[in-house]
């Protein structure tokens, strides 16, 4: 057998790299990183996840000062923004959970290749000038913003800028127009919207935050639109011109008709995210992306090329960081000889705006298509933890295969759906039942009631309402 000088190779040091490479060293793997940025953690830790997050939870805290929230709980404040210590807090956050996987990587004994790689055969990559050999490659090289054509993203001008250079704007815009009503659109809106910007999310299809529950979809847009968001549905833009500092942006109705200028002093465009596969020489080893310019896979994250694997956004499936990660755990223990699985079916996704959306399993839409269900809900506004804590926007939702009462989807708009949706998940992987749910003790008083209560709405008896 050849002589490697790795037992696996990970190209790409995001969710779903570190954790791969951190699992096949804990199996006893001699394991290698490739990563070209100057800090470990990829997207997520450096400009998605993490830094969205420090943004999200600093403008809610403004916000509730600002907008009398917290004066109505008794806590008098007269709140000043302080933008330069909070893009501080969001780098010092950044940095501390970055710097922790390099410790994590020499804890481990994983050997940092600084650079990007490139394939030279299917067992040998080039990173940095020097060829490095492994009997197995994971590629984990993760996705980039989708441009939008004919619009110039410039993040330094700070003027038409994708999710990182709204991450970092120097000033609060007055006009801001989001481009794209996903879930980058809608928690980065949300920030700057909060700390005082005129917000216009500019969204092709009819309703926001694709792939979501309808109704959800739909509760979603009148909550924006109630925190004073200005939500144009059923809209694409067709060109944006900068001039200094502000831009003009043209827009018009989906199906045709007259178009409208919108002025914007910020332009983000968040129209969706695409895999990295430039640059990696996949046509050295013959692997052929699919239509989506994705890296194609079987179950156990094998490419059909021998020795090398991929996982993360640079495969199909939704692009998140928690399935990135539990693919990396599951592609390292396949390469160990053991069995790595990810059940696709269970994969909770979050908004992270206020209320938090959250949804785990299918919508009713598709549930629906697939046979008959039932379907419970409940509002948050019945819920007394909610309720107490003047949150009582939203509901929970709960849909059930009508005759085998299986839990096929949860959804959620609460202030810590987030949170919740982990037990609908975890209920999920056990193949629960919606009674399983309803006849579960729940703490009292806690939003997670709401759960159990959708849950018993399944066979018609929620006790709050
Ligand atoms: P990535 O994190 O993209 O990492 C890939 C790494 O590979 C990068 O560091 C890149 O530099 C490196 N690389 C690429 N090519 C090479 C090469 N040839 N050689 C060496 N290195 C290479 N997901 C969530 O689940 N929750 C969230 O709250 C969330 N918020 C987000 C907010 C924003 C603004 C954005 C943009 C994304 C967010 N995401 C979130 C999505 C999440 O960041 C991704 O799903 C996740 O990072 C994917 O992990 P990955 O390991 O596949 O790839
Ligand atoms: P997205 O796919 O969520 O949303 C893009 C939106 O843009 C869609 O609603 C789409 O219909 C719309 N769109 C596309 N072209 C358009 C056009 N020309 N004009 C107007 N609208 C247009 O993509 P987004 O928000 O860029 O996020 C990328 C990825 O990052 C997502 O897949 C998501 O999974 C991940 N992410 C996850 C987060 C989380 O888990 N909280 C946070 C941020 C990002």
């Amino acid at each position: 057998m050849a002589d490697y000088d790795y037992d696996v190779l990970v190209i790409g040091a995001g969710p779903g790299g570190y954790v791969a490479a951190i699992r096949a060293a804990q199996l006893g793997l001699k394991t290698a990183c490739a990563e070209g940025r100057e800090t470990l953690g990829g997207t997520c830790l450096n400009v998605g996840c993490i830094p969205s997050k420090a943004m999200l939870h600093a403008s809610e805290y403004f916000e509730q000062a600002a907008s009398g929230a917290m004066t109505k709980l008794g806590v008098k404040v007269t709140p000043e923004l302080d933008l330069e210590a909070m893009h501080g807090q969001r780098r010092d956050s950044v940095k501390g959970l970055t710097g922790g996987i390099e410790f994590l990587f020499k804890k481990n004994k994983i050997d940092w290749l600084k650079g990007y790689a490139q394939f030279r055969d299917a067992h040998t990559v080039e990173v940095a000038g020097k060829s490095v050999t492994a009997k197995n490659i994971v590629i984990a090289t993760g996705s980039s913003v989708t441009p939008l054509p004919g619009v110039e993203i410039d993040n330094d001008k700070g003027v038409v800028v994708d999710s990182t250079g709204a991450l970092e704007l120097a000033s609060v815009p007055k006009k801001m127009v989001v481009i794209g009503g996903g879930v980058i659109g809608l928690e980065l809106g949300s920030v700057w919207r909060r700390l005082g910007a005129e917000v216009t999310v500019v969204e092709f299809l009819d309703q926001l935050l694709p792939g979501m529950d309808g109704e959800v979809r739909k509760e979603a847009g009148k909550l924006f639109k109630k925190q004073g968001m200005t939500l144009k549905l059923g809209t694409k833009v067709t060109g944006v011109e900068v001039k200094g500092k502000k831009a003009k942006v043209t827009v018009e109705p989906a199906a045709g008709g007259d178009a409208e200028v919108i002025e914007a002093d910020a332009v983000l465009v968040s129209i969706g995210r695409r895999p990295n596969t430039e640059g990696l020489g996949l046509d050295k080893i013959g692997l052929e992306l699919n239509q989506r310019g994705q890296i194609e896979t079987d179950h156990d994250f094998a490419t059909k090329v021998d020795g090398v694997w991929a996982i993360g956004d640079v495969i199909p499936g939704p692009m998140l960081a928690h399935k990135a990660e539990d693919e990396g755990i599951a592609v390292a223990e396949n390469i160990a000889g053991l069995t790595g699985i990810v059940n696709h079916d269970v994969i909770p996704g979050v908004v992270y705006t206020f209320p938090e959306i959250a949804g785990v399993g299918l919508t009713e839409e598709a549930a629906k298509e697939r046979g008959a269900v039932k379907v419970g809900k409940f509002p948050m506004l019945a819920n007394s933890r909610a309720k107490t804590n003047h949150e009582p926007d939203g509901f929970v939702k709960v849909i059930a295969d009508a005759e085998t009462d299986r839990v096929l989807g949860v959804w959620c708009i609460a202030s810590v759906a987030g949170t919740m949706i982990a037990q609908a998940a975890q209920a999920m992987e056990f193949g629960a039942t919606s009674e399983d749910i309803a006849y579960t003790c729940h703490a009292h008083p806690t939003h997670s009631e709401a759960i159990k209560e959708a849950a018993m709405a399944v066979t018609g008896k929620p006790i709050h309402i």
